[in-house]
């Protein structure tokens, strides 16, 4: 079994697809050993607790420098035995020396389709006014790998959702997350977990269930 450390920052609707899917046997060969918040209040971190996960807190500013705050990260990651990190929602940057350490193990769900609305400052509700704003017809989600360029590594799955004329940024931020990201971020984390992700440069190939590495 791969353990996977989720971090969160928010209400944790991704952490508890991750659960749900979990419970129902659908995170072949993975098991989430570790919520990791960057805020204390997360709803998530109830969540966490809820399913008897072990829960963690950890924020940016109580650490006086980036590399304490990474050296802190990292032993939490190992203390867990992590083999996957999932970015469920979490709003802290993950600096170059921990994208290094887990190169190609760290998914992070965003919420729109790359390369759409992404890259520095576009988070949350704010791509789905962006997306508003520019009058789109699709946008969606995408799980990818996390590399050192900001929404920039290989796309492991991607969902379109439909833009509704009378959508407001929550509407359409809620319809992203039930139609696209509560599916697919599950899914990829399974696709990892079994080791049938295979990455080239910027593609990210799905070998077939049994296909050998
Ligand atoms: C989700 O929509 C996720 O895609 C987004 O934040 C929300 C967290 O919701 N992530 C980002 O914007 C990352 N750049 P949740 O806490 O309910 O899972």
């Amino acid at each position: 079994m791969l353990k996977i450390a989720v971090l969160v920052s928010g209400g944790g609707t991704n952490l508890q697809a991750l659960i749900d899917a979990q419970a129902r046997g659908e995170l072949h060969n993975g098991q989430i050993a570790c919520v990791i918040s960057s805020r204390p209040d997360a709803y998530a971190l109830e969540r966490a607790e809820k399913a008897g996960i072990p829960r963690e807190v950890l924020v940016r500013r109580e650490f006086p420098t980036q590399d304490d705050y990474d050296s802190a990260l990292l032993a939490l990651l190992a203390r867990y035995d992590a083999g996957l990190v999932v970015l469920a929602g979490f709003m802290t940057i993950i600096s170059a020396r921990v994208t290094g350490a887990y190169r190609e193990r760290i998914l992070n769900i965003r919420p729109a389709l790359i390369a759409s609305f992404c890259g520095p400052g576009y988070y949350g509700l704010r791509v789905h006014e962006a997306a508003l704003a520019r009058g789109v017809k699709v946008t969606g989600a995408t799980v990818h790998f996390v590399n050192e360029v900001c929404d920039g590594g290989p796309i492991v799955l991607q969902k379109a959702v439909e833009v509704r004329e009378d959508d407001t940024p929550e509407t359409l931020q809620r319809r992203v997350m039930e139609e696209a990201e509560w599916k697919i971020l599950p899914r990829a984390v399974s696709l990892f977990c079994e080791g049938r992700l295979e990455v080239d440069g910027l593609r990210v190939r799905i070998r077939k269930e049994g296909e050998s590495a």
